[in-house]
């Protein structure tokens, strides 16, 4: 998100020069289906490398099915990865015991996209936000949990009273702000959030997405914006990594990816959606993508684009393009330049 005057992220957070808060290594999550006789392996997420900076915001882009919402639990643990590695401030996260393992989660939390689901039925907002606290009993002592709740509630803009109401009551953003609320309760510095508005109402969206970028701003949050939405990424985003089918195939500033899209794939989504001011959904872009394995040549040989690529030769069929280094690498054999 771009810098303003209240803005208190750690200086070089957009610019580079502050060390990677999370790196992500060669990461892979491979999930074995189908009958017995017929056992396939689905690369949900194959070989992904990236950095988040502290108070940076990476948006994840990409089509449904392209492995995002893997990503986002695997690099959390909460599907084991089957490959790589993840370093949380240089400490390596898949080599932690279950109880480091949730001692360290503190510091990375998550918002999912459904705020119906994700919120107890049975548990008032207060007793969502303040749910950690039992398990980390050394945040916030009990004689200040009430005040804290209540602080906040304040900060993703819902009155201190709806510490005392049922979900139910609640609507859509108001939820996703408690879910936001309760993300926040153990003072993290890196929120997964995985479309984080698109189960909301176009006018509500803006609102949360507000919230959400007041936040990043004032606490100085990273943040890992998965979004099939372009127009918002663009809004929201540092960096953005694109990905298709399990890899990330370009990724840059939000300003050379916009202005300058390398990879025939990130050119055909922006192509497709130049400038619009309403929501761009990936999926209505590109309509005819299916999801995972089942979507064309996923496989370790060529290029897993070639089949939709207007620029594929022979060598796409038969060399499979890396992502390459530097600030702005994409996975082609013929980038744009
Ligand atoms: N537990 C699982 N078992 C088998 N396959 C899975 C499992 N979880 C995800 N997948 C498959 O992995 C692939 C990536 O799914 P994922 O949910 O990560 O995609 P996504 O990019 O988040 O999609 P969407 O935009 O629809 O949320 C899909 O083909 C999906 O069917
Ligand atoms: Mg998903």
């Amino acid at each position: 998100m771009p810098r303003t005057e209240h803005d208190t992220r750690p200086e070089g957070a957009a610019d580079g020069a502050a060390p990677p808060l999370l790196r992500v290594e060669n990461l892979h999550r491979h999930f074995v289906t189908g009958p017995p006789r017929n056992r396939k392996v689905l690369r949900a997420v194959d070989g992904v490398t990236f950095d988040v900076r502290a108070g940076e915001c990476l948006a994840v882009v990409g089509e449904s099915g392209s492995g995002k919402s893997t990503l986002a639990r695997a690099l959390m643990r909460l599907v084991e990865p089957t490959g790589g590695s993840v370093y949380y401030k240089g400490r390596d996260l898949l080599a932690l015991s279950g109880r480091e393992m949730r001692e360290e989660r503190r510091n990375i939390q998550m918002v999912f996209q459904d705020p119906y689901a994700s919120l107890h039925p049975r548990r008032t907002v207060g007793d969502v936000v303040r749910e950690a606290w039992r398990v980390h009993k050394d945040v916030v002592p009990k004689a200040q949990q009430e005040d804290r709740v209540a602080a906040l509630l304040r900060q993703v803009g819902l009155p201190e009273a709806y510490a005392s109401l049922y979900p139910s009551r609640l609507s859509g953003g108001e939820r996703q702000r408690v879910a936001i609320a309760r993300a926040l309760a153990l003072r993290p510095e890196l929120l997964v959030l995985d479309e984080p508005v698109s189960a909301l109402d176009v006018s509500i969206q803006a609102q949360v997405v507000h919230v959400l970028m007041k936040l990043h701003a004032e606490l100085g949050l990273a943040y890992i914006f998965i979004s099939h939405d372009l127009n918002l990424v663009r809004l929201v985003a540092d960096r953005v990594a694109v990905m298709y089918m399990g890899r990330v195939v370009e990724t840059g500033t939000a300003e050379e990816l916009y202005g300058h899209p390398a990879h025939p794939y990130t050119q055909a989504l922006l192509s497709a959606s130049p400038g619009r001011a309403t929501a761009v959904d990936l999926d209505d872009v590109l309509p005819g993508a299916v999801a995972g394995e089942a979507s064309g040549p996923a496989g370790t040989v060529g290029c897993p684009y070639r089949t939709r690529c207007p620029k594929a030769r022979d060598i796409c069929a038969t060399e499979r393009p890396e992502l390459g280094t530097g600030a702005h690498p994409s996975a082609c054999h013929f980038p744009a330049g």
